[in-house]
Parts: C-alpha cells; sequence; structure tokens
C-alpha cells in the first residue's frame, strides 16, 4: 500500500456543530477534522484559510462558496457539504467545473418550515405581535368592535410562489383552515397538486386575485427581485405577504413603500437582505412587518437531523462513496 492511502481526509467545519454529529465524523476515522469553532461565522479571511487543502467542507447557507473559496480550497477538494436545502450560496458553474460534489439537506427541514410559515402567516394576518406589543405598553385600554382586527384565512385565496417540498407542505396545512383556492404559479404545473387543489395560475393571476401570497420557491437567477413595485402594486390592498424563502426575491425598498402607503395590508418575512437585517431598517419601523431572524428549520430534532445528514454527505463524499443526498448539477 501507498502512504497515501493510509493519509486522512482533511475536512474544515465552518461552524461549531452539536457534539453528536462531530462524533458521527470523527468516529468514521476517515477525516482529520479542523472547525472554526464558534456560534459566529468565520470571518472571510478564516474560512480563506480554513479550507486551505481541504478535501470536504462542511458550510452553512451563510457562507459564500465562490471561486475564490474552491481555489483557496484548491484541487483536493472533492465535496462541499451545505446544512441547508437552499443553495444559492454556492457557485454552483464553478463547482461544477471543477467536479465537486455538493451534498445537502432537502425534505427533512420541510415540515418545520412549513410550520413556521404558517405561525408566521397567521402571526401577522392577525398582528399577533403589534397585540403583544399594546398589551405591555399599555395601548390595550379596552375591548373595541375593530381594534386590531386582521383577516382571516377562511374563505380566503392563497397563493404559493413554488409549490416544491415546502410550498406543498404549508399548503397540506392551510386547507384546513377553510381556505376556498389555492392557486401556484412556477414553472410547471405540478401533479401533486391535486392534493390540495391546486391551480396552476400565470403569476399575475396569483397576484390580483390572492388574499394570502406565500413565497417558497428557490433563490435563483429569475426569482431574484420577482417580488417588486410592480408585483406589489397589483396586490389586493387587504393581502397579505409571506416570505419564507430567501431575502433577495424580494425588493425591500418596494415591499416598504408598499406596507407603508397601504397598498398592501401586512409582510411576513423569516428571510431578509441582508442578514441580519440592521436593527435601523426601514422595515423594522413599521408595524404591519413582521420579521423573523431566519428560523424556518429552526426545531431542535430538525437541526439535529441536517446535521447527521451533512455530516454522512461530508464523509461520502472525502470518500468518493454515496452520498446519502446529492444536489444534481
Ligand atoms: P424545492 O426545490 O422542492 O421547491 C422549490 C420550488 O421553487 C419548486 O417547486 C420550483 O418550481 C419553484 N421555483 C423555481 N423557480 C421558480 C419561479 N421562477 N417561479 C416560481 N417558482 C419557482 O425546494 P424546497 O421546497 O425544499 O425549498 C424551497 C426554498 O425554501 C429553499 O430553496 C430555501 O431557499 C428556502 N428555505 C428556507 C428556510 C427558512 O428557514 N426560511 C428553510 C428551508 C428552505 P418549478 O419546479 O416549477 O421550477
Ligand atoms: C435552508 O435550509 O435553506 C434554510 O434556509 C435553513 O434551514
Amino acid at each position: 500500500q501507498t502512504v497515501e492511502a493510509h493519509e486522512l481526509m482533511k475536512v474544515f467545519v465552518t461552524r461549531r456543530i452539536s457534539p453528536e454529529a462531530m462524533k458521527i465524523l470523527t468516529t468514521a476515522g476517515v477525516c482529520e477534522v479542523s472547525l472554526w469553532d464558534s456560534e459566529e461565522p468565520a470571518p472571510r479571511s478564516e474560512l480563506l484559510k480554513g479550507v486551505q487543502g481541504a478535501h470536504g467542507i462542511l458550510c452553512m447557507l451563510s457562507d459564500e462558496i465562490d471561486a475564490e473559496v474552491l481555489d483557496a480550497a484548491g484541487p483536493n477538494l472533492k465535496v462541499i457539504s451545505t446544512l441547508s436545502v437552499g443553495y444559492d450560496h454556492l457557485a454552483l458553474d464553478e463547482v461544477k467545473k471543477r467536479g465537486i460534489r455538493v451534498g445537502y439537506t432537502p425534505d427533512v427541514l420541510t415540515d418545520a418550515t412549513a410550520e413556521l410559515t404558517v405561525a408566521l402567516l397567521l402571526a401577522t394576518a392577525r398582528r399577533i405581535p403589534e397585540g403583544l406589543e399594546e398589551v405591555k405598553n399599555g395601548g390595550w385600554s379596552s375591548w373595541k368592535p375593530f381594534w386590531l382586527c386582521g383577516n382571516g384565512l377562511s374563505g380566503s385565496t392563497v397563493g404559493i410562489i413554488g409549490l416544491g417540498r415546502i410550498g406543498m407542505a404549508i399548503s397540506r396545512r392551510l386547507m384546513p383552515f377553510g381556505v376556498k383556492r389555492l392557486l401556484y404559479s412556477g414553472r410547471t404545473a405540478k401533479p401533486h397538486a391535486t392534493e390540495v387543489n391546486g391551480e396552476f395560475v400565470p403569476l399575475d393571476t396569483l397576484i390580483t386575485e390572492s388574499d394570502f401570497i406565500v413565497v417558497s420557491c428557490s433563490l435563483t437567477p429569475e426569482t431574484q427581485g420577482l417580488c417588486d413595485k410592480a408585483f406589489f402594486s397589483k396586490m389586493k390592498n387587504t393581502a397579505v405577504f409571506v416570505n419564507s424563502s430567501r431575502g433577495a426575491v424580494v425588493n425591500q425598498e418596494d415591499l416598504y413603500e408598499a406596507l407603508s402607503s397601504g397598498q398592501i395590508a401586512a409582510a411576513g418575512l423569516d428571510v431578509t437582505t441582508p442578514e441580519p437585517l440592521p436593527t435601523n431598517h426601514p422595515l423594522l419601523t413599521l408595524k404591519n412587518c413582521v420579521v423573523l431572524p431566519h428560523i424556518g428549520s429552526a426545531t431542535y430534532s430538525t437541526r439535529r437531523t441536517m446535521l447527521a445528514l451533512a455530516v454522512r454527505n461530508l464523509l461520502g463524499g472525502v470518500q468518493g462513496t454515496e452520498m446519502p443526498i446529492i444536489l444534481t448539477l
């Protein structure tokens, strides 16, 4: 046997991960692991340093993996395993050019993300954060007929932009609230839409006819900035907009205008540009805008499962064997 056959594969993990996930990684006995041992992202310079000579990288959605990082890693790099289903932070053309495999974490986070999206929709539509605030600041003077009223789901029309795994799971959860029509848009009609009586419609129809619009598509060059001035100007004044996909699907200046001018009723965002959203951002001054810190998949069990999957993807990738969930490039 050659000396190389005994060499451990170098992997770089861009964030502190759970002891359980570390155990899977280390007990496999095939890797020399280096880790950015912090809850916070590695500064760019540390990321570029950490990946040097790596055979595998386990990264987060906040790590921009572009040509510079791939060049810094060098020719050893065989796999990038991201702890996310979204992969818009990876320069896929560069990754493909270099023959690197990509692992990601679809499905295991679908339920948690759909649940959070529904919670955000209800919180936004029924003005729950505003109500909490009024209770605390003394604004609750008495029961009043129209105080803190919103609009409910019963009898409404819901529009889902991107009826993929998460869009479908959101729809399944919304239908029992008495939704009358479920519209969806995307590149192609989905056979699975029949389960929720989904109607495949042109985007303009979805925008003009929906009482609730939920964005659950992936971020692509086509969806970047999709929700802009023209989009919001076609929405009903009473409609609620919810985004749990990626911040960049929305033009936030246009959203601010639509919310502050009364063009639309309210917005709930789990994702923004940038993340974190600066605390002095204009959107945060609006009562009718509910912003969450990208917590769609944040349940303990989901994150544990995502981590275990990401580690197994990494291990398969560095050994050149099967990866549990590989992204088709
Ligand atoms: P899927 O790939 O299953 O679904 C993505 C959907 O986006 C597809 O149905 C696709 O439809 C649609 N889509 C693509 N292009 C367009 C377009 N131009 N217009 C409308 N729809 C389009 O992915 P998931 O459902 O698993 O995840 C979706 C996204 O959710 C992720 O990419 C990620 O960004 C985000 N996410 C956010 C989380 C959070 O914490 N907030 C948690 C998890 C995911 P078609 O096939 O017709 O192109
Ligand atoms: C993803 O997986 O893409 C989410 O944004 C975080 O879980």
